[in-house]
Order: C-alpha cells, then sequence, then structure tokens
C-alpha cells in the first residue's frame, strides 16, 4: 500500500504548530513555535495576541516543516489542521490556512479535534498501540476519562464539573509566584518538598467526574493565610493530592470497563510525579502507555497522526467548515 503522508496543522492556543506525519506513526517533521514568552508577562494566553501571532508565524512554519520532511508540497495527501475545541481565532487561523492549502494542491482536508490529537500522540510513541483502550485525558483544558473503543470512536465516561486539571495547575503555580505556564514550573518545585499539608480532595459517588476547583481554592487560602509556609511542600502536596484523585477514578473506570491497555494524553502527563504513579500501576493485567514527553503538549504531530485515521476511516470535510471552539470528543 501506498504511504500516506498527512500534513498536520495545529493553532488551537499558543503554539503554531506544523508537522509531516508518515502513515499517522512516523515523524518526518514536527515544528513548533510557541508563544509562551509573549504571553508569560500577561499570566496567561491573550486570545486577540495569539492570533495575531500564528498569522505571523504560520506561513514560515509550514515552509520549515516541509523542507525539514524533505519533501514537497504535492508530496502531501492529506491537509489535516485543528478545527476545534481550543479559542476561535486562534483555530481560524491554522484551518483557513489548511482550507487554502487543500485547495491550492488539490488534496483532500479532513480536519480534526484536538483532543483526538493528544489521544493519538501515543500512536506516534507506541508502533504498536491499537485500541480499544481507556485514556485518561490531562491537559489545560480538559479531564476527561475516556473510552477508545476505535480510532475514532470514543466514549466519555467522566469529566470534570469545574475547573481542568491544567488550569488549577497553572492557577496553584500563579498563586506560589511562579510564571504562565506554571504546571511544568510546580512539577519542578514539588521535586524539592514534603508533601505534608492535607488538601481537600473531591469524589462523587456512582460517577467518574472530577472537581478541582475545591483543592484550587484551598492552597490560595493556605498560601494567603500562611506567610511561613515552604512552596515546596505546598506544590508536593497538591501535586500529591491530585494524582491520588486521578488514580482512584481511573481505577474505578478500569473495573466498570475490564480495559487491560491504559493510556495517559495531554499537557498535564507530562508531570513526572503523575507519570510515575500511573506506572506504578502497571502488572501482568494492565499495560500502561503515556506519551513521549516532548508529544504530551501542544504540537501537530499528534494533530497529522489523528487526521491520518480520520481519512483511513473515510472522513472528509467541505472548505467551508468552520472553527468549533467547544468541539466535544464524540464529534471526531
Ligand atoms: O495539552 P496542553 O498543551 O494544552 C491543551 O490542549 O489544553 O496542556 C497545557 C497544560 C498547561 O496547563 C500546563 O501547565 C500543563 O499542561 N503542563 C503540566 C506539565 N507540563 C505542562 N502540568 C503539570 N506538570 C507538567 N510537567
Amino acid at each position: 500500500m501506498k504511504d500516506i503522508l498527512t500534513l498536520g496543522i495545529e493553532t488551537s492556543c499558543d503554539e503554531t504548530s506544523v508537522a509531516v506525519v508518515k502513515n499517522g506513526r512516523e515523524i518526518l517533521a514536527n515544528i513548533i513555535d510557541t508563544q509562551i514568552p509573549i504571553h508569560e508577562k500577561y499570566g496567561g494566553v491573550v486570545p486577540e495576541i495569539a492570533s495575531r501571532n500564528h498569522i505571523e508565524a504560520i506561513s514560515r512554519v509550514t515552509k520549515y516543516a516541509i523542507q525539514k520532511a524533505g519533501i514537497t508540497l504535492n508530496d502531501i495527501d492529506v491537509v489535516t489542521p485543528t478545527y476545534g475545541p481550543g479559542l476561535v481565532g486562534a483555530l481560524l487561523v491554522g484551518l483557513s490556512y489548511g482550507k487554502a492549502l487543500s485547495y491550492a494542491i488539490n488534496k483532500p482536508l479532513v480536519a480534526v479535534n484536538h483532543i483526538h490529537g493528544h489521544i493519538a500522540a501515543n500512536y506516534i510513541t507506541y508502533k504498536e498501540l491499537k485500541p480499544p483502550f481507556l485514556c485518561l485525558l490531562i491537559s489545560g483544558g480538559n479531564t476527561l476519562i475516556i473510552n477508545v473503543k476505535d480510532y475514532v470512536e470514543f466514549e466519555v465516561l467522566g469529566k470534570t464539573r469545574d475547573d481542568a486539571i491544567g488550569e488549577a495547575f497553572d492557577k496553584v503555580a500563579r498563586v506560589v509566584g511562579l510564571s504562565y505556564p506554571g504546571g511544568p514550573k510546580v512539577d519542578k518545585l514539588a521535586k524539592e518538598g514534603t508533601a505534608n499539608i492535607n488538601l481537600p480532595k473531591t469524589f462523587f459517588e456512582n460517577s467518574l467526574d472530577f472537581s478541582f476547583s475545591g483543592i484550587k481554592t484551598a492552597v490560595i487560602n493556605i498560601e494567603h493565610n500562611n506567610k511561613n509556609i515552604k512552596k515546596e511542600d505546598l506544590c508536593a502536596s497538591y501535586e500529591k493530592a491530585v494524582t491520588e484523585v486521578l488514580l482512584q477514578n481511573v481505577k474505578k473506570a478500569l473495573k466498570q470497563t475490564g480495559a487491560n491497555k491504559l493510556v495517559l494524553a495531554g499537557g498535564v502527563s507530562a508531570n513526572l510525579f503523575i507519570r510515575e504513579a500511573f506506572l506504578n500501576l502497571q502488572n501482568e493485567n494492565l499495560q500502561v502507555y503515556m506519551p513521549d514527553i516532548k508529544l504530551c503538549t501542544d504540537n501537530a504531530a499528534m494533530i497529522a497522526s489523528a487526521g491520518y485515521y480520520n481519512f483511513i476511516y473515510g472522513k472528509k470535510n467541505n472548505l467551508d467548515l468552520n472553527a468549533v471552539p467547544n468541539l466535544k470528543i464524540n464529534a471526531y
């Protein structure tokens, strides 16, 4: 069978990324132009500024990805931009660029759900991984337990009722004086601390849902009311408490579904404490997978991989497709 090259385009938040992936599994190029230094001074992503920077970067990043892959534009078989969820103005830059490219080179447009992309990061890391499996998706915008029935068939078993876990990480970071994006910095600081502070953990009976607003508020109050508390200990305690919540719900979901494969996905799956805790779950009845650290946070290779599977399963979009800021995983 002929190789299929997908061109992934990702602009849902603050990274402009373009990638070329072969047969959904092999990266030929994965260029990521991050805007983090631009948004850092505002303490978070400013949507309008993100859109403007995507506009400036997208052509350059695409040219570089094509060059790095050692191909020409005509070698691309399918154009696969992210169309949601994310910031609408930011999404529209990559989606519009992808549509124009698809028209110009006369190759199909196959749009990708960003959450689907995070899951697909694992197909690049593990060439042998195939659905079905249970997925814990932990990112800046989502916290989901998903039953991945097939490459393009998803069932949400649990979700956050308030903050996404990455959002809570970033808030905790800000409270202890760490700059955006705080997740990786909390991860680092926690290594130097002891988890000696008791924090509230929320569990729901007969549900796999999450809630992180209570623990986030508790951290804020502790930091404001106890000036001599060690930031390292607060970060370590927070990380331990949220990991316990994730573990408990995932164990429940594994029992409920009988799954023998567990896959982590999303930016927060780069967290070293969480990775180790989930690796410890592995036994003769359960194989645990997590993306290469470089593929956990936003990148276009994961989008190109998901786009490949959408294409193989017959998905094709028209050029009037719009961005969908609150796109759900079930609408792949
Ligand atoms: O998946 P992602 O790049 O964006 C979304 O699609 O939402 O996730 C970004 C989130 C941010 O909240 C960031 O702080 C968090 O992932 N993050 C981490 C780590 N690396 C990134 N959180 C905890 N520990 C990390 N090492």
